[in-house]
This record gives C-alpha cells, sequence and structure tokens, in this order.
C-alpha cells in the first residue's frame, strides 16, 4: 500500500491494484501541487461534507468514472449529481474490489453549503475511515476532536499507519493529535489539516519530534510525496 500527501487532508491511496482519493481538496488548496483534473482514481472516499474535503470530487469521480464512498446522506447527495456512490454508515464495514473500508465515528459537523442561499443540506454524520488492503491498515481520522474511543480503534485494528489532524481551530491540535496516536496504537503517523491557512499554522516538524519521544514515527509528509506503508 502506498499513500500519497496532497495537502490539507487530502490523500491518495493506492491498494489492492485500484486507486483512491481520500477529501479531494486541490484546486482552491493553496498547498496542493496537482489539480483535480490530473487526479487518476477508481473511488473516492469523503470523510464529511465541508468544502474543503470534497470540493473536487464530483469533477474527479466524472472524469475517471469513481465510485464515491461516504455516509449514507452524503452518498445519496452524490447519486443526486449523477455519481455513482456507496453509502456507509459509523461503525459498518465493508470489503470492495480492493480492500476493506470501515467508517468510524469523528467529532465534528458534516454540512454542504450554499452561500447564495444561506443553507445548508444535512450531510450525515462525519466519520473518519480505516483501508485495510496489502495487509496493511491505515486510519484517517477525517476533521475531529480527541475522543477516547480512539482506544477502540487500537484495540480492535491497530492501524499501521495514522493519517491525524493537527490544525487546531477545527480539529485535534497537536497535543490532542499525540494522544490520538498513543490511543490508536499506530507505529506511524502523518499529520494533516494543518498549514493550509494562517488559521491553522502548526509546526509540522516539532509535532514529529513529541511523536519520536513516545516510540512513535512522525513523518511529514510534504504535498505531492509518497510513503510506502511498512
Ligand atoms: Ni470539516
Ligand atoms: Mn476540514
Amino acid at each position: 500500500m502506498r499513500v500519497t500527501y496532497h495537502g490539507h487532508s487530502t490523500v491518495y491511496v493506492e491498494v489492492g491494484g485500484k486507486r483512491i482519493i481520500i477529501d479531494p481538496f486541490l484546486n482552491r488548496n493553496p498547498t496542493a501541487v496537482v489539480k483535480a483534473e490530473e487526479i487518476k482514481a477508481d473511488y473516492i472516499i469523503l470523510t464529511h461534507g465541508h468544502g474543503d474535503h470534497t470540493e473536487d470530487a464530483i469533477t474527479i469521480a466524472k472524469q475517471n468514472k469513481a465510485t464515491v464512498i461516504a455516509v449514507h446522506e452524503l452518498s445519496e447527495y452524490m447519486l443526486w449529481n449523477g455519481i455513482d456512490s456507496h453509502g456507509m454508515s459509523i461503525g459498518g464495514g465493508y470489503t470492495f474490489d480492493f480492500g476493506h473500508v470501515r467508517l468510524t465515528q469523528a467529532f465534528h459537523s458534516s454540512s454542504i453549503e450554499n452561500e447564495e442561499t444561506q443553507s445548508f443540506i444535512y450531510a450525515g454524520m462525519p466519520a473518519g475511515v480505516l483501508i485495510s488492503g496489502d495487509g496493511k491498515t491505515i486510519y484517517h481520522a477525517g476533521d475531529t476532536g480527541l475522543f477516547s474511543d480512539m482506544k477502540l480503534i487500537g484495540e480492535l485494528y491497530t492501524p499501521d499507519l495514522a493519517f491525524l489532524p493537527i490544525g487546531d481551530n477545527y480539529t485535534m491540535g497537536p497535543r490532542e493529535a499525540l494522544l490520538a496516536a498513543e490511543w490508536t496504537k499506530v507505529r506511524t503517523v502523518i499529520p494533516i489539516h494543518y498549514n493550509t491557512f494562517p488559521l491553522i499554522r502548526q509546526d509540522g516538524h516539532q509535532f514529529t519530534v513529541e511523536c519520536a519521544k513516545r516510540g512513535i514515527r512522525g513523518i511529514e509528509l510534504t504535498p505531492g510525496s509518497s510513503y510506502t506503508v511498512e
């Protein structure tokens, strides 16, 4: 399994001979080095409805005939937009042709915002995602605050690698993410959802130093760079 970070929460995963993009936010993401039009994907996994996680999903889905995987309401929204979509719910898992996906809880909100009508479309519960394939398991926490049931994720699924938000303000900050890394029993952590905008500025290097003190490998991936899950 190989992962490529594209800045913010966007992660590209190559597993089981398929290509998956999680939370595509590229064209208006100031840190991304690729455009949505360049992405080749078979599946798109969305953790929640916010624009900084879904904005390029429809473009990528249409150009690749890709299948979206998301919580039921967000999945239905994609179907209404002519996108092939597979709905799931928190706690549920399903085996796809590339491997297994399970949605976990996330403490956040989830909606699709319509500025013109000043309204929100309810997008279901926000989620994290566990992807297992090629003998490895990764955890993408989505946008979330810290929650102690992350200990259950550690006990039940013991991910090899976790993508954890450290940006603070909208999600966990670095201090909480360190606990999340310990509780999920991961060996390797890649920080996400930081330094995209001034509001979520954090020292990613310092976070990896703090990880090392706890016997966890923290890797600060620059947008566009890849890591092979060991
Ligand atoms: Ni969000
Ligand atoms: Mn976000």
